[in-house]
């Protein structure tokens, strides 16, 4: 997001987690006196599902008292803000993709976390663009494309999940999106993801294909085989109806992002 917005000429200022504390009332209204924004762009989560489930105030605070912070903080100094919320807030059970008309039904705490914040977020902030993504990708967090080279040039079992399906959408991308709407001023609920369902497995396989480890097998597991706390949704494919009506072109399908993603990551670790 910084990148992308620096080399478009943004004046951005990145606030890392030992910079602020989003939880602490204080310390977000501070922020934003000090620095006067435009525009906030909220990136902050607890990302990790699993815990969230054995933590659930730990989960609402950042996911949700947070954002709501920081929304009143930029009601008082007349800052938009961006709010990066999830698929998670959907229970999975459609068959198809997920609109803004489409209820959600959260069935994790990070799900329900989540979908707090969005409502915090509209309820408290005078001009909001909440922007729900799924299986976000990219050079330099940990994500499951980053992981699954990392877990590949270590030679670890690999393992894909082939019975949940949504989009992965290429960080790079969405952070261009982001910077167009708040270009449009166009305030409100976003679905934004790069093109083309697939699961877990199936992006895998191509990302070390990509990648020069097509000869690596990858196990094809369920999402049950592996145990995990939090429920993930079956389905969570999303189209955007906001973006459709303004006209915005979709973003370009995943497997091609992959490509500049693989040249990337393979570039830094040279
Ligand atoms: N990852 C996905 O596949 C995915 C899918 C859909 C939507 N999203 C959404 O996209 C956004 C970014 O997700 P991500 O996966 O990139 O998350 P991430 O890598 O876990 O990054 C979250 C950031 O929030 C910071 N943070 C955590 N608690 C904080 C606090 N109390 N105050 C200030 N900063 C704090 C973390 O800092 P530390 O690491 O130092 O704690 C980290 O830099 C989130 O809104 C997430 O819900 C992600």
């Amino acid at each position: 997001m910084n990148a992308r917005l620096t080399q478009s000429g943004w004046r951005v200022i990145p606030l890392p987690h030992s910079g602020l504390d989003i939880t602490n009332q204080d310390d977000v209204r501070d922020a934003v006196e000090l620095f006067r924004p435009d525009v906030v762009i909220n990136c902050v989560a607890t990302a990790d599902v699993d815990r969230c489930e054995i933590d659930r105030d730990w989960a609402f605070a950042v996911n949700a008292s947070g954002p709501r912070f920081l929304a009143r903080a930029c009601r008082e100094f007349g800052a938009d803000i961006v709010h990066v919320s999830t698929d998670y807030v959907f229970d999975g059970s459609k068959e198809g993709f997920y609109t803004q008309e489409d209820e959600p039904k959260p069935l994790s705490v990070y799900g329900a976390a989540k979908l707090a914040g969005e409502f915090a977020v509209r309820e408290e902030a005078e001009r909001f663009y909440v922007v729900r993504t799924s299986w976000l990708f990219g050079v330099g967090g940990k994500n499951f494309g980053s992981r699954i080279i990392e877990y590949a040039r270590r030679g670890a079992n690999l393992k894909g999940v082939i019975d949940q399906t949504s989009i992965p959408t290429y960080a790079p991308d969405l952070a261009g999106r982001i910077e167009q709407i708040i270009r449009l001023r166009a305030h409100g609920l976003y679905q934004v993801t790069s093109s083309g369902p697939t699961t877990w497995f199936d992006f895998a396989r191509r990302a070390l294909d990509l990648a020069g480890f097509g000869e690596l097998q990858i196990v094809p597991v369920k999402r049950e085989d592996l145990n995990q706390r939090a429920p993930r949704p079956h389905n969570t494919a999303m189209r955007c109806l906001v973006s459709e009506k303004l006209g915005l072109e979709p973003l370009r399908h995943w497997s091609d992002a992959l490509i500049d993603f693989v040249r990337d990551i393979t570039e830094k670790s040279m």
